[in-house]
């Protein structure tokens, strides 16, 4: 008789945003007369831009004739969009990241799953607490954590890296063995970021101590302060110790198209081992490419016109951060992030726990968003509101929490 992986059964409950919605769906059909604003997942919700549209359209066209129809796409992604990707996020920054240091794929959230397969098991891994749920899932089903601790809301076996209001946010150095560090800069979910100074500090440790930083840039095109870094490889030494995750979901609303990308330096290797070969066998074996339509969508986001009318959505989206932020700021919560991101983490009120204060602002405000514990332990009283939705519906959202909390 078969057996089942094991590890799967040490994952309490379903995926985070899983449970969300299926709390809000039975929410909307008992009370199919409300209205609810959805700043939940942080899923975009303006249309994709014009020249990306024109990108698709010509690209489904090509497809069409034989002379240009295109089968399975390279396992590493098509060179037109890598090169673009290299001069744009990283040669113009002044990192020295080439196109064939970058893998094309259908998102970060799938990489940032499936990269920790190039790790031995007994690597122990670090994670921010709160953190992005899936690189702690993935971990789980893997085996290369123990069981979970249902009273501290943690996995045996895990370093956790606190980050919490007295630390701004940012974690400390871990005091024990770390060798897989899992890092979000901009914060997903606290929506606060790290100094290049302070990055260093990472970059210099793991390079010291053996460990690989996986580094998830997803939401670095929402920074609108300097001195944040764009990119790990802006740091020294990053490409010895890092490798990096990029989505084109939040920067250009690809959430519901899948594309993003990981950069693996050659120069990261474990003793003889060059993590880049084993991820190019990975993706060899297990992914067969992009589609050649996808990619063409890619390219056009480093257009002229593409970044002109990507820059204006995320200028919206940030607009409605400031307006969430400030407003809550001002009416007396506590709020952070915002600024170099799209998620906003407030305070819950009176001390409410972060579940409480979701069925809460469910049920009277009919606002969705997403539970701090959800996130870990240390997410406990804080809630997650992200900047996704129209400006009309942000303004409502806020008006709502205010009346009712
Ligand atoms: C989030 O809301 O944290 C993310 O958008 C979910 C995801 O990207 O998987």
């Amino acid at each position: 008789m078969f057996t089942v992986n094991e590890n799967f059964l040490k994952l309490p409950g379903s995926y985070l945003f899983a449970t969300i919605a299926k709390k809000v769906s039975a929410f909307q059909e008992a009370n199919p007369d409300r209205e609810i604003i959805r700043l939940g997942i942080g899923d975009v919700t303006q249309p994709l831009a014009p020249a990306v549209i024109e990108a698709m359209h010509k690209a489904v066209d090509e497809m069409s004739a034989a002379s240009t129809f295109r089968g399975y796409a390279p396992e590493r992604g098509y060179e037109f969009l890598r090169e673009v990707v290299a001069k744009n996020d990283y040669q113009a920054n002044g990192c020295d990241i080439t196109a064939d240091e970058i893998f094309i794929s259908d998102g970060a959230k799938c990489d940032s799953a499936n990269i920790q397969e190039l790790f031995g098991l007994d690597s122990v891994i670090a994670v921010c607490d709160p953190v992005y749920p899936v690189y702690l899932d993935s971990n789980v089903m893997a085996g290369r954590t123990g069981l979970y601790n249902a009273e501290t809301g943690r996995f045996d076996h895990v370093v956790y890296l606190p980050c919490t209001e007295e630390n701004r946010f940012l974690p400390e150095l871990p005091k024990e063995r770390a060798d897989i560090i899992y890092l979000c800069f901009p914060n997903n979910p606290t929506g606060e970021v790290i100094t290049k100074k302070d990055l260093q500090v990472w970059v210099d440790y793991a390079n010291k101590n053996g460990s690989v930083i996986i580094f998830d840039a997803a939401y670095e095109a929402y920074i609108t302060e300097d001195g944040i870094p764009h990119s790990i490889y802006e740091c020294e030494g990053a490409k010895t110790c890092a490798i990096e995750l990029r989505s084109f979901s939040k920067k250009a609303g690809f959430t519901g198209v899948r594309l993003g990308f990981s950069v693996v330096p050659k120069e990261l290797k474990c003793g003889d081992v060059s993590l880049h070969a084993l991820w190019l066998r990975r993706q060899g074996s297990k992914y067969n490419g992009t589609p050649y339509i996808v990619q063409k969508a890619g390219e056009a986001v480093y257009s002229a016109e593409g970044k002109k009318q990507i820059d204006e959505q995320i200028s919206r989206y940030m607009k409605n951060a400031a307006t969430i932020r400030n407003g809550l700021i001002d009416a007396g919560f506590t709020a952070y992030g915002g600024v170099n991101s799209p998620y906003i983490w407030m305070k819950t009120p009176d001390q409410m726990t972060s579940w409480e204060f979701f069925d809460y602002l469910l049920d009277k405000a009919g606002v969705v968003g997403t539970p701090g514990a959800g996130f870990g332990p240390s997410g406990e009283h804080f809630f997650r509101l992200t900047a996704f939705g129209s400006y009309e519906n942000s303004l409502k959202a806020l008006d709502r929490i205010k009346k009712f909390c």
